[in-house]
C-alpha cells in the first residue's frame, strides 16, 4: 500500500486516559517530554489529529523550537510539518488556531457532506469517502503530496481508527505517574478489534524514564512471542 510511515504519539495516565473530564487541558507530560515530542514533530512531514482534539485543545501543531524550525527551513522544508485534521462531519470552527497560524495551509480529510460544511475553512478540504473518511485513501493522498512520515497526535477515536486498521508502524506512549479513574476523559483507544493482539504483539524497541514519565516506543514488527 502506498502510504507514509505512521507514528502514533500520546501521553496518558497509568489507566490509559488522554485527558480528564474537565474543560481545561490536563498536562500529562513534563517539559523534557514535551521537548522530545517537539523533536519528533520536527522529524516528520505531516502531523495529524482528529476533529475532537481540535475542538477540545485548539492546538496549533507547530514545531516550537526556533532551532528546529530553522534547521528544517535550511534543508528546504517548511518550518513546521503539514497539519492534517480528520473530520468526517466537517464541523470545525474556522477561528480554531490551526486555521489561523500561517503556512502551510492545513488539510482536512472529510467525506462528501463534510466537504460542503467545511468549505469556508482556511484549509484544503479533501473528501475521501462518501459517508466516512477512508483512511487508506487519505494516506495515499498524503503520500502523493510527498509525505513520507506522518505523526498522529490523537485523540482516542483517531488512534482507534489507525490502530484497528493496522495503519500504525510505530507508537510512542508516554505514561504519567497517576490514575484518573472516574475523572478520566478520552481514552488512548476505544474498544475495537485490534490486530496488535497477544498473538501478534508489537515489538518494544525502547523504554526509558523521562523524569517521572515513562516513554515506551513500539514498532509494528510482530515478534513471534512477547516473552
Ligand atoms: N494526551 C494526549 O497525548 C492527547 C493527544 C490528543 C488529544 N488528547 C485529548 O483527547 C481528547 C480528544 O479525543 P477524542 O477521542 O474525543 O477525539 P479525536 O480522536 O481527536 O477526534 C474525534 C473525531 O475524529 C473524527 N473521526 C472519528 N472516527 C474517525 C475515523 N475512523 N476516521 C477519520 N476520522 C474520524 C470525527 O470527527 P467529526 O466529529 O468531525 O466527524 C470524530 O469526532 C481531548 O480530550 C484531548 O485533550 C490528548
Amino acid at each position: 500500500m502506498n502510504r507514509p510511515y505512521v507514528i502514533v504519539s500520546a501521553a496518558m495516565s497509568i489507566d490509559g486516559f488522554l485527558d480528564d473530564d474537565s474543560d481545561k487541558r490536563l498536562t500529562l507530560s513534563n517539559a523534557a517530554d514535551l521537548d522530545r515530542v517537539d523533536e519528533v514533530r520536527a522529524g516528520v512531514d505531516a502531523i495529524a489529529v482528529g476533529a475532537g482534539t481540535v475542538r477540545a485543545d485548539d492546538p496549533r501543531l507547530l514545531v516550537r523550537s526556533e532551532g528546529r524550525r530553522a534547521a528544517r527551513a535550511a534543508s528546504g522544508r517548511p518550518a513546521s510539518p503539514l497539519r492534517v485534521v480528520f473530520s468526517p462531519s466537517g464541523r470545525l470552527d474556522p477561528s480554531a488556531r490551526l486555521f489561523n497560524s500561517g503556512e502551510p495551509v492545513p488539510i482536512v480529510y472529510t467525506c462528501e457532506a463534510g466537504a460542503r460544511r467545511g468549505a469556508d475553512l482556511a484549509a484544503e478540504v479533501v473528501a475521501v469517502g462518501e459517508d466516512a473518511v477512508d483512511l487508506p485513501r487519505a494516506l495515499a493522498d498524503l503520500a502523493g503530496r510527498g509525505v513520507g512520515r506522518l505523526l498522529v497526535e490523537g485523540g482516542g477515536l483517531v488512534h482507534t481508527a489507525f490502530l484497528s486498521s493496522d495503519l500504525v508502524d510505530e507508537a510512542h506512549l508516554a505514561v504519567a505517574p497517576f490514575l484518573l479513574g472516574e475523572r478520566g476523559g478520552a481514552r488512548f483507544v476505544r474498544p475495537a478489534l485490534f490486530p496488535q493482539s497477544p498473538r501478534r504483539p508489537l515489538r518494544l524497541v525502547e523504554a526509558r524514564p523521562i523524569g517521572q514519565i515513562v516513554l515506551m516506543v513500539y514498532r509494528r514488527e510482530f515478534p513471534s512471542s512477547y516473552a
